[in-house]
């Protein structure tokens, strides 16, 4: 058994991209803030971040106009007194981001220069080069790191949230009282804390082909759910259109601006599809766009398409996509030369855990903000650039909301981690085989178009593998590993819970069985006592 120690917080930050970040640094001025994440600060969706971070600055634009175009993309799932807080925000945002430092690009007058994706009626998203979220997670992290009220946990990964329902101590209401982290010696400890906000984004990896990180697993998802607070929308996979299809290199993503910026999309003979499936061709909301290149591969039989950058000129590329020019280059790509090959890749969860714009959730003293939330701003498909937004409205009352309650101290009595009896790994070859599975599965049944056979196929195979999974999971001391795979298992199989309960095609869930999109827009709700 390892040496398994107990520290206390005020408030325990799961997570350390924008989300995470902003409200560490918007906390550190009234308690002690631990801000914790599972590898590098730079493994997080919000490095990855290209296209930039939408608001109406521009004097042509408006919010009702944002407010429009996000519910318009939404296909009636939107919440809309929730589109009106988190939209009616952007400026605001954007501007703080620029008074702490953010480098957003400009035009020679000095006003930011504004981009356009897929969606939106106008250009509104403010950007850094191709590289937005590295400026904004680099920003934030300069101030969250110089302030002495905030303790990094680098390299430790949340095993689970300690509630006091899990501890027998449920009076009525459950709430939860800290977590249990694995450091990188192999230790678990406990963090107790008065409030604890989990902000560990998405969980691209659930599928073979992402645009995501490493650290998308999931994880925030998984443990809220074991807490017992209730997930919302998560059929809603948001696959972006445009990820390099490429056999040895790892994906990169093309950014929607590119398209904003004048790309073309091209099957192999250079002609133009994507005004076959709508008006707006290239620049349709991105449900419409995957939808339309997943079609034209399979109608084809071909392995991907082709995003033909070269209309935008070698100044516009080099200027604005620097970023993602080199990475091509490194692999003997040449957007100003050739089209590039492109598949949809999974990319943004619309859906997540149950929340309101401060994250509250049904668990007392927990709350959940950013990519892993879900408070219906997206509805059921996400305008380009409003997650980066959500993320930073969402920390700024979050951290709002806990400052005004009156904070309870620190639970000193919390219990250390027992893992007495578990035995040294000897077969890492079931934890690989079982993630590979899991990612097979969900990208050949559960991806942009789904049958009601394929969810029941691919229900039968993860509960086998769940079973599996279970069966180990507490005989060997616990890895970084191991808690993702759990965690990837159980977030698989309630998207596919939740795919099974939506019968109708809205946004981004089509359904060959229900092409129909129903009457009414509801959302899919799944909480623990139900199962
Ligand atoms: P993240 O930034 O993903 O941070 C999650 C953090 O949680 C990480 O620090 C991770 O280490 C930590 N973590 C996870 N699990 C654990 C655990 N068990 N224990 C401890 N720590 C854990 N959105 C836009 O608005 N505009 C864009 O241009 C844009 N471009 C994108 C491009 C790409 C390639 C991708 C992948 C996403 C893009 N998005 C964009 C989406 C946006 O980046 C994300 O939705 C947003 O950054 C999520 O921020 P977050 O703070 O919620 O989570
Ligand atoms: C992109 O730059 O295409 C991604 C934007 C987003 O996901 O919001």
């Amino acid at each position: 058994m390892g040496d398994h120690s107990i520290q206390h917080f005020d408030y325990l930050i799961l997570g350390s991209g924008a989300a995470g970040l902003l409200a560490a640094k918007r906390l550190a001025d009234h308690g002690r803030v631990a801000i914790v994440n599972k590898g590098d600060f730079s493994e997080s969706n919000t490095y990855q971040a290209q296209g930039g971070i939408a608001g109406a600055t521009n004097v042509a634009d408006s919010i009702e106009s944002h407010i429009a175009d996000t519910i318009h993309a939404g296909a009636g799932l939107c919440h809309e007194d929730v589109v009106n807080q988190i939209i009616s925000s952007g400026s605001r945002i954007i501007q703080e981001l620029i008074d702490l430092g953010t480098p957003f690009d400009t035009e020679a007058t000095g006003t930011l220069h504004l981009t356009r994706e897929g969606g939106h009626s106008q250009r509104r998203v403010a950007h850094s080069k191709d590289a937005t979220g590295r400026a904004i997670g680099e920003t934030l992290l300069q101030h969250v790191q110089q302030h002495p009220n905030i303790t990094c946990l680098r390299r430790h990964t949340a095993v689970d949230l300690i509630t006091s329902r899990r501890l027998g101590r449920h009076s009525g209401k459950n709430s939860c009282l800290g977590a249990y982290l694995l450091d990188p010696d192999g230790s678990i400890i406990t963090i107790s804390a008065a409030h604890t906000v989990v902000a560990t984004g998405g969980t691209g990896k659930v599928y073979m082909y992402t645009s995501n990180p490493h650290a998308a697993t999931g994880d925030g998802v998984a443990m809220a759910w074991r807490a017992g607070c209730t997930v919302m929308n998560l059929e809603l996979m948001q696959f972006h259109p445009t990820c390099l299809y490429h056999a040895s290199s790892p994906t990169i993503l093309l950014t929607e601006a590119l398209r904003g910026e004048g790309a073309h999309l091209v099957d192999s003979q250079g002609r133009r599809f994507a005004f076959d499936y709508d008006k707006r061709g290239e620049l349709a909301p991105r449900d419409i766009v995957a939808r339309a290149i997943d079609h034209e591969m399979k109608k084809h039989g071909q392995d991907c398409m082709f995003l033909d950058v070269r209309p935008l000129g070698e100044e516009t590329i080099i200027n604005y996509f620097p970023n993602i020019h080199e990475r091509l280059m490194a692999i003997g790509l040449d957007m100003r030369e050739q089209p590039i090959p492109v598949v949809p890749a999974a990319h943004y969860m619309c859906g997540g855990v149950k929340a309101d714009v401060a994250g509250r959730t049904s668990v007392e003293e927990l709350y959940v903000i950013g990519e892993a939330a879900c408070t219906g701003l997206h509805g059921a498909n996400r305008l380009a650039s409003n997650s980066l937004l959500e993320c930073l409205v969402m920390a700024e009352f979050c951290a709002d909301a806990i400052i005004k309650t009156n904070t309870k101290p620190q639970d000193t009595t919390l219990p250390v981690w027992d893992d007495s009896g578990t035995v040294p790994e000897t077969e890492r070859v079931q934890i690989k085989q079982n993630w590979d599975e899991i990612r097979a599965t969900m990208s050949n049944y559960v991806g942009i178009v789904r049958s009601n056979e394929r969810l029941r196929r691919a229900r039968r195979r993860l509960n086998l593998i769940r079973e599996e999974i279970a069966s180990y999971y507490w005989q060997y001391p616990i890895s970084r590993d191991l808690i993702e795979l759990r965690n990837l298992s159980l977030v698989a199989d309630l998207i596919v819970r939740s795919a099974q309960m939506r019968h109708e095609s809205r946004g981004l869930h089509y359904s060959t069985n229900y092409p129909e999109t129903a009457a009414t827009a509801e959302d899919t709700l799944l909480t623990p006592d139900q199962l």
